[in-house]
């Protein structure tokens, strides 16, 4: 078995792209070698940026690369189904960004694609590698707030972009649910598994996206997440969990926390300092190019079902809040 860096392409060259290859500096095993972009300036302005040797000036260009082991998807959610299936057809591993789809049918699609062909295939849910989250699915399994009976979890910001981004664009996927509401969704699934129940209520705003979700999650056994998103209020993003022998406190941000406060019920507060290198990117790009060279076609800590139940849980949300995207009608 080879234990040389895996060798990555990135295609697009935006916000994400941008901080993902920075955080690559940190990660020994995989080796930036290519960029595409849909223009030839942007890949060779990018490829300078991050000393990149090979810039495309097409996606598809990248994709049939013999040199290229993995992918990573930084493109608007619209084309992560496209993308990913022109990767895996062409045998590279993907590693796509959240949300991984636009919904449940198109994540299927290529979940199956990869199970066929054999590669392997992983959600960018790169929360879920850090430091803290390692602690604190660590925490959980060892019992130390006993079941967990109650998730809280969400946020708020007031986007300041441009109309063009694709958060405001429902052609590329926009709206809150899909761009941030992913991250308590996908908490909700780590520590609960799949709802049983799925209530939602929420708003679609002036740019024909939804702008504010509110959903209980019901599971087996009666556990219950109760979760929000919203892009017309601002408030810290956050999640406590309530246990029948504590409580968890994870500080924000949601998606990035370097900080933990765990509180057995009767006992003082215990703080745990959790921080991470970097930018934080590259704990999940490490981890999908060791699964790479261990010839795993998916991970144990973002695995292919789950992310299928998050994309249905997704799904049933926009369904109660009456967001549909115009490639769905
Ligand atoms: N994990 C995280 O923390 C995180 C943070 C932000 C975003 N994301 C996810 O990453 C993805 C990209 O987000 P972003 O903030 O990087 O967006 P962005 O700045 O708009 O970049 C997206 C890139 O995709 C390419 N692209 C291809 N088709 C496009 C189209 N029709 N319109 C616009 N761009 C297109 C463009 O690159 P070229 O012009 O070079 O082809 C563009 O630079 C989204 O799915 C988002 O949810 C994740």
């Amino acid at each position: 078995m080879s234990s040389s860096p895996v060798k990555l392409g990135i295609l697009g060259t935006g916000n994400i792209a941008n901080a993902f290859a920075e955080g690559l500096t940190h990660a020994a095993n995989i080796e930036l070698v290519a960029v595409a972009s849909r223009t030839q300036a942007a890949a060779i302005a990018f490829a300078q940026k991050h000393d990149v040797a090979k810039k495309y000036s097409t996606y598809a260009d990248l994709a049939a690369d013999p040199e290229i082991e993995l992918v990573y998807l930084a493109t608007p959610h619209v084309r992560h189904r496209d993308d990913s299936v022109m990767c895996l057809q062409a045998g590279k591993g993907v590693l796509c960004e959240k949300p991984f789809s636009i919904n449940a049918k198109e994540a299927k699609e290529v979940i199956d694609l990869a199970r066929e062909r054999n590669v392997f295939l992983m959600e960018a849910m790169w929360t879920r590698f850090l430091p803290s989250f390692v602690k604190l699915r660590e925490m959980l399994v060892n019992g130390v707030i006993g079941d967990v009976q109650l998730i809280l979890a969400g946020g708020a910001f007031q986007p300041d972009c441009d109309p063009d981004y694709y958060l405001l664009r429902p052609e590329l996927g926009g709206g809150v649910l899909l761009d941030a509401g992913v991250y308590p969704v996908s908490v909700a699934s780590m520590v609960l598994g799949a709802p049983t129940q799925i209530k939602a209520c929420g708003t679609v705003g002036e740019h024909n996206v939804d702008d504010q979700d509110a959903i209980l999650l019901q599971h087996d056994g009666g556990a219950t997440a109760i979760l929000y998103v919203s892009m017309k209020a601002s408030a810290s993003p956050d999640i406590t969990l309530l246990g029948s022998r504590g409580r968890i406190y994870v500080h924000a941000p949601m998606f990035a926390p370097a900080k933990i406060h765990l509180q057995v019920y009767g006992e003082n507060v215990q703080e745990f300092e959790l921080p991470f290198e970097g930018n934080g990117y590259h704990y999940q790009a490490i981890a999908a190019a060791q699964a790479i060279r261990n010839g795993d076609t998916e991970s144990s800590v973002m695995p292919l079902e789950e992310t299928l139940t998050i994309m249905q849980t997704l799904d049933c949300v926009r369904d109660q809040v009456g967001m549909l995207y115009p490639m769905e009608k």
